[in-house]
């Protein structure tokens, strides 16, 4: 087993005629992350998805996976890593089995093998004799990690695999996925749910307009708000006052539901003691820390509104291949 990243894209870059839908990525998945690949629609997740399954050639830069870059080493740089972007693709007219067992036989080796498995671990062993055609969404979505699962992957890409699904449905996938990581897969896994990546990922890179805004752990990246604190006292007024008047008290402010305000620790308990002398009580003091949510839009609203360039005005290249006519397609990936 080599010591190379899972996957490690450096200054990748894909166009679209006028839109830069992928801008210079730099990004490294090591092996057994759980990594969030965050922006809102159109931020080019899909595409960087692409380019790391060797569906579309990157304008510049590389993409390896566990040190191998498809374009160079083709299928091999394939070798253990499955997944499917956008929705997987499977015949509406078989059953959820009999897709599989066709997905099997072109993976070839043991896959057929880990069908059963497969099916079990998505759940969806009892509906396997069903023509996928009356599948639900979520249950398609199962089933194109089946089909993922059958190549036994070290590294396993999903593209928004919760996104719509029921609530239900979506806590499902996760649970999936966690239990999945749990065996030690890797998981590089596209989303534009805050809730979907605070639970599942340590490591998140965040994109709009194709360019990265932030990249590395998940808690650092929430501990860079800390240092915002809220108060709530029985006398809001008085503490504001006060507060104004302390050192290492800044950018204070006051709403319905009290005060916030940026301290250092030392600064916010000298201003406890400080309310407690004048009479000042204090129903709560916290430190705060932004949600992922927060920060995301802080970080992708910064962006220029480059994805927002009317669509199909470029070369498509989508008619370059088979794209949405097969199961074979691009939307769904094996070596
Ligand atoms: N084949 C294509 N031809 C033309 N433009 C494309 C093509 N694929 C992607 N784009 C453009 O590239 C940009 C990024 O698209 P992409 O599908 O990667 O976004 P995304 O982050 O996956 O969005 P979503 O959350 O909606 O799935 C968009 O502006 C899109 O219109
Ligand atoms: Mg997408």
């Amino acid at each position: 087993m080599s010591a190379a990243p899972a996957v490690e894209a450096r200054a990748l870059v894909k166009r679209y005629g006028r839109i830069t839908a992928v801008d210079h990525v730099d990004l490294t998945v090591k092996a057994g992350d759980v990594y969030g690949y965050l922006g809102p629609n159109g931020a080019g997740k899909t595409t960087t998805l692409r380019m790391m399954l060797g569906l579309i050639t990157p304008d510049a830069g590389t993409v390896k996976l566990f040190g191998r870059d498809p374009l160079v080493d083709g299928v091999r740089a394939l070798d253990g890593v499955a997944g499917f972007v956008e929705a997987p693709r499977f015949y509406p007219y078989l059953n959820g089995r009999k897709n599989l067992e066709l997905v099997a036989a072109l993976d070839g080796g043991d896959a057929a093998s880990r069908i059963d498995a497969a099916l079990d671990t998505v759940e969806l062993a009892d509906r396997a004799r069903d023509k996928v055609g009356g599948y639900s969404h979520g249950m398609r979505q199962r089933l194109g990690l089946a089909g993922a699962l059958l190549r036994d992957p070290r590294l396993l890409i999903l593209d928004e695999p919760a996104t719509g699904l029921d609530p239900g449905g979506m806590r499902d996938m996760r649970l999936l996925i966690r239990r999945l990581a749990d065996q030690g897969m890797t998981v590089l896994l596209s989303s534009h749910l805050m809730a979907e990546v605070e639970e599942l990922c340590d490591r998140v890179v965040i994109i709009s307009s194709g360019r990265v805004r932030y990249e590395g752990a998940l808690d650092e990246l929430i501990a860079t708000t800390a240092g915002r604190y809220e108060l709530r006292t029985t006398d809001d007024e008085r503490a504001q006052q006060i507060a104004a008047a302390q050192r290492g008290i800044g950018d204070l402010e006051r709403d319905a539901r009290g005060l916030t305000f940026a301290a250092g620790e030392r600064a916010a308990t000298a201003l406890s003691i400080a309310l407690g002398e004048a009479g000042v009580g204090i129903a709560a003091l916290v430190p705060r820390t932004a949600t992922l949510e927060e920060l995301f839009f802080r970080m992708t609203e910064e962006a220029p509104a480059g994805d927002l360039a009317p669509a199909g005005v470029s070369n498509d290249r989508r008619s370059a291949t088979t794209d949405r006519h097969t199961p074979r397609a691009e939307e769904e990936v094996r070596a």
